[in-house]
């Protein structure tokens, strides 16, 4: 044996070939791999041809040969018909210089991806008093997977391939019907899409409507998903104060900084819970138009009303209304259905859709027609009534116990419609503090500070989610709740 043969046997077959339980031509391939990346067989490196390679390993010529191959074609070696040669790599860098590389990696977010999560809150598993979440227990699951099997079995392959864009038809014309019907929207199938819950259809609304840099109004204090939406489109936010009717659109707003976008919650304003006025509506409307301004109008549990009529949504006011509707089955089904929707007006239809059929796939398709079914056979209208006669009863039962519990000046505020109550202090606490002690007893309300986007600290209290704890909690809780104030007083 020459010298470079000697080498190869000397590392190559430290340990006999065939005992990993590879197979020989594999282990082979590994092997020089390994050698290759780690410099042992530095750049230059020239192999033996197959034959002698095939001799000195004690394998067969095939398995060799099929090793060198794999390896030139990954492009470690190079072949002509001398053999075959190690090609030039970088140096790997020793195990402290990689670490050092990682990290700086990590360093490297861009500032926009850090500015979204600086915003976000860790997603916590459904605790007592959890605000957004429905009575997951009432769910009708039976119901819902006849309806998946049903679609399954009806459907065949053809479902497996994309879908339109926008949304499977069946479930589109489902919701134009019911937004005529419960919403007073008049809309055709052509202006809705179906999105990932109502958090895609806000990201697209400002992808189609603003430009980096331009002016987004904010409810404040309002919902923070609006708040990552437009932080990812690099919109500079202005806050807007919310009374009793809602957003108040000062005139001198409109001169100092007016806005691309507009995001409200008219129907019952999140967190707070007021209905914005229909003089509020109408001026809105009117400016927005005048001004080239869009509104989006976040719907989100329009559907639970538990005083009154329901109120009218904005987009069904005028025609051709500046208005993107925006709902979610995130509330009236279960949030990880993960569908919500955008009502298009009519003068928008025809631009934004080449824009929208490049941005979207057209999946999600069995979700989609199983909802379509679950509306359509009607279940979705039977599930609506009684929960809304649930949440109407826990409304008031949370009222009552907390009403008896809170040792401090307070308003509770919110109770129109929906799943949640706010309890707003009249004196300031920390509520941040607060609301992190009460994970301590499982309850997970939200810090009304942190809905607020600027620092006027204007606010405290606590947003209670009512929808998925049960009635036999709230007096215990409540008074849970109510020392925990008491202490956070001293
Ligand atoms: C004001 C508001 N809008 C929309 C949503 C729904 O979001 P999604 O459909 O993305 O679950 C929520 C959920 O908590 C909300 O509070």
């Amino acid at each position: 044996m020459n010298t470079t043969e000697e080498m190869l046997t000397e590392f190559l077959l430290r340990e006999p070939l065939g005992s990993s339980g590879r197979t020989l031509q594999r282990e082979l391939y590994l092997r020089l791999r390994q050698a290759i990346v780690s410099g042992r067989l530095a750049a230059g490196f020239q192999l033996p041809g197959t034959r002698t390679l095939a001799r000195v390993l004690g394998i067969s010529r095939n398995t060799a040969e099929a090793a060198c191959q794999q390896l030139a074609t990954e492009g470690y070696l190079l072949r002509d018909r001398r053999g075959a040669r190690v090609v030039f790599l970088p140096q790997p860098a020793p195990g402290a210089e990689i670490q050092k590389s990682v990290k700086t990696y990590q360093a490297k977010l861009s500032l926009r991806a850090q500015a979204v999560a600086s915003g976000s809150r860790r997603r916590q598993a459904p605790l007592l008093f959890s605000p957004g979440v429905p009575a997951l227990n009432r769910f009708p699951l039976r119901r819902w997977s006849n309806c998946v099997e049903n679609v399954l079995k009806t459907t065949g392959p053809a479902l497996l391939a994309y879908g339109d864009p926008c949304g499977e038809l069946a479930l589109r014309n489902a919701i134009a019907r019911h937004l005529s019907l419960a919403r007073a929207i008049p809309c055709q199938a052509g202006q809705i899409i179906v999105t990932e819950g109502a958090q895609q259809a806000l990201e697209l609304s400002v992808q189609l409507l603003t430009n980096p840099g331009e002016c987004a109004w904010l409810e404040n204090p309002g919902y923070r998903g609006a708040r990552t939406a437009f932080r990812q489109g690099e919109l500079q936010i202005i806050p807007v104060a919310v009374d009793e009717e809602g957003m108040c659109c000062s005139p001198e707003l409109w001169q100092s900084s007016p806005p691309a976008l507009i995001y409200t919650s008219p129907s019952h304003q999140y967190p707070l819970g007021g209905v914005l006025s229909v003089a509020r509506r109408f001026a809105l409307l009117q400016r927005a138009r005048e001004t080239g301004a869009w509104i989006i109008e976040d719907d989100y549990d329009s559907e639970f009303r538990h005083t009154g009529d329901p109120v009218p949504a904005m987009q069904g006011l005028m025609t051709e209304p500046p208005v993107i509707y925006c709902g979610t089955f995130s509330k009236t089904m279960f949030p990880s259905l993960r569908i919500g929707y955008l009502v298009l007006p009519p003068q928008l239809v025809e631009a934004a859709m080449p824009v929208l059929n490049t941005l979207l796939r057209g999946g999600n398709r069995m979700t989609q027609l199983a909802l379509a079914e679950f509306i359509e056979r009607g279940y979705y209208a039977r599930h609506l009534s009684a929960m809304r006669r649930l949440y109407r009863d826990r409304q008031l039962a949370l009222r009552q116990a907390l009403r008896d519990a809170i040792p401090c000046r307070h308003q509770i505020v919110g109770g129109g419609g929906g799943m949640h109550l706010s309890l707003v202090f009249a004196s300031r606490l920390d509520d941040q503090a607060l609301a992190l002690q009460a994970r301590r007893y499982h309850m997970a309300p939200a810090a009304l500070s942190d809905f607020l986007h600027d620092e006027s600290h204007l606010l405290s209290g606590l947003v209670l989610g009512y929808g998925n704890t049960s009635r036999s909690q709230f007096t215990a809780s409540a008074r849970r709740l109510g020392q925990l104030i008491a202490a956070a007083q001293r």
